[in-house]
């Protein structure tokens, strides 16, 4: 437990210090951030191009309105946002061993920010990059905004330029997708992006945890994480009788304090999808009880990693909330973990020409 504190808290450093770098680089290309919405009826979802960041997703709800993400107020709150609340994480999401892997015989070293290893693409990786928008349209029958970013040859030490795409589109009341391409433009690189949104489906502001939440996974298997919550082991194992078993709609906090033998403080897991990889399927499906409000997840990714929000402390939120640990999850549809690093894993590696392509579908209920 105090191991995985050192090493959250040694990210955060390099975060904060590599800000400014950001700012600094944003600034020289005079590029503006913005809050775009994206309205379908009583049905509000807000994003910024600032790391392609989704700002909220509020719906209707018998006092009004209810905001069902930890998000913060202000865009400037996000430049220095270490919880990564809504942005999109790449070039390779997640976990690189040591910052280090080899393709075609080259040796590339990334930017190390999460203890000897590099997490969400780096520092500074494409949560901490303006994009550009290109494309806007806030209302009618297909609202939606599609952000673009082109991320050049050494970035955070990735081989390549390459050129990123995301759109968020709100396809009908209640249902938010996610369409994410990336197009390699001269040099092979791995590619894995992913969207952190922490979920409350009783309210950002519910002052509770998540623990009650109730989840439904279609996964079956999942890859056993090490101390470092990296993969060595290359294993990918069943989650039957295991606390990582959602298999059948399970409250969330059930067995949370079981995980990898009660180390860890709660799930950061990477979850085989069942199905076909390339294939929009259903990953996950969550409900409040209390509220009577659902989410259903679908996607088209081999991979997802449950996380529980477990290094939220007084986390500062929209309208003076704070935020604690439990007081949201994240369904991240992604590759596996690291996969640069083992050869068992499904390739990421995208080559000249090639495009990567992530759908994934968000569908609220109440
Ligand atoms: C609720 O959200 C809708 C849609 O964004 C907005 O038009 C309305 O003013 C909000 N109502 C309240 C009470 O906040
Ligand atoms: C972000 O952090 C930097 C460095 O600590 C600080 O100078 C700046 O004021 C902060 N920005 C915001 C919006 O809090
Ligand atoms: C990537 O997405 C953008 C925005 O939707 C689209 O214009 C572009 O054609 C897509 N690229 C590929 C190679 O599919």
């Amino acid at each position: 437990m105090a191991r995985g504190g050192e090493l959250f808290l040694a990210a955060l450093c390099v975060v904060v210090a590599s800000t400014t770098l950001a700012l600094a680089a944003s600034a020289g290309a005079r590029k503006t951030v913005g809050v775009y919405e994206l309205k379908k009826g009583d049905f509000s979802v807000k994003v910024t191009n600032w790391g392609a960041t989704i700002m909220s997703v509020v719906l209707p709800d018998s006092r009004g309105n209810v905001s069902v993400l930890l998000v913060r107020d202000t865009v400037a709150e996000y430049v220095n946002d270490t919880s990564f609340f809504g942005p999109v994480a790449g070039r390779v999401a997640q976990r690189i061993a040591r910052g280090r892997f080899v393709l075609d015989g080259k040796v590339y070293h990334l930017n190390i920010n999460d203890g000897r290893n590099t997490l969400q693409g780096g520092g500074r990786g494409f949560h901490k990059v303006i994009w550009t928008v290109k494309e806007h349209v806030g209302a009618g029958d297909y609202p939606h905004i599609t952000l673009y970013y082109r991320s050049f040859d050494g970035e955070q030490g990735f081989p390549g330029n390459l050129d990123a795409y995301v759109t968020y589109a709100v396809s009908s009341p209640y249902t938010l997708a996610v369409h994410m391409n990336a197009t390699a433009l001269d040099k092979a690189t791995p590619v894995n992006l992913l969207q952190h949104t922490y979920w409350n489906l009783a309210g950002h502001d519910s002052g509770g945890d998540v623990l009650g939440h109730t989840l439904r996974l279609s996964a079956s298997r999942y890859t056993p994480l090490d101390a470092e919550m990296l993969p060595s082991s290359g294993r990918v194992a069943p989650v039957a009788d295991t606390p990582y078993d959602f298999w059948t709609p399970t409250p969330i906090g059930s067995r949370i304090r079981d995980v990898m033998g009660g180390r860890v403080v709660g799930y950061d897991a990477n979850y085989v999808v069942d199905g076909e990889p390339g294939e929009m399927r259903p990953v996950a499906e969550v409900r409040d009880g209390a509220s009577g409000r659902a989410l259903e997840l679908w996607g088209n990714q081999p991979c997802m990693q449950l996380y529980t929000g477990n290094w939220l402390s007084h986390a500062p939120g929209k309208g003076g909330k704070v935020y604690e640990k439990y007081a949201g999850f994240c369904l991240e549809t992604q590759g596996y973990p690291d996969a640069v690093n083992h050869p068992e894993f499904p390739s990421q590696i995208i080559r000249p020409g090639q495009v990567y392509k992530h759908d994934m579908v968000f569908k609220l209920s109440f």
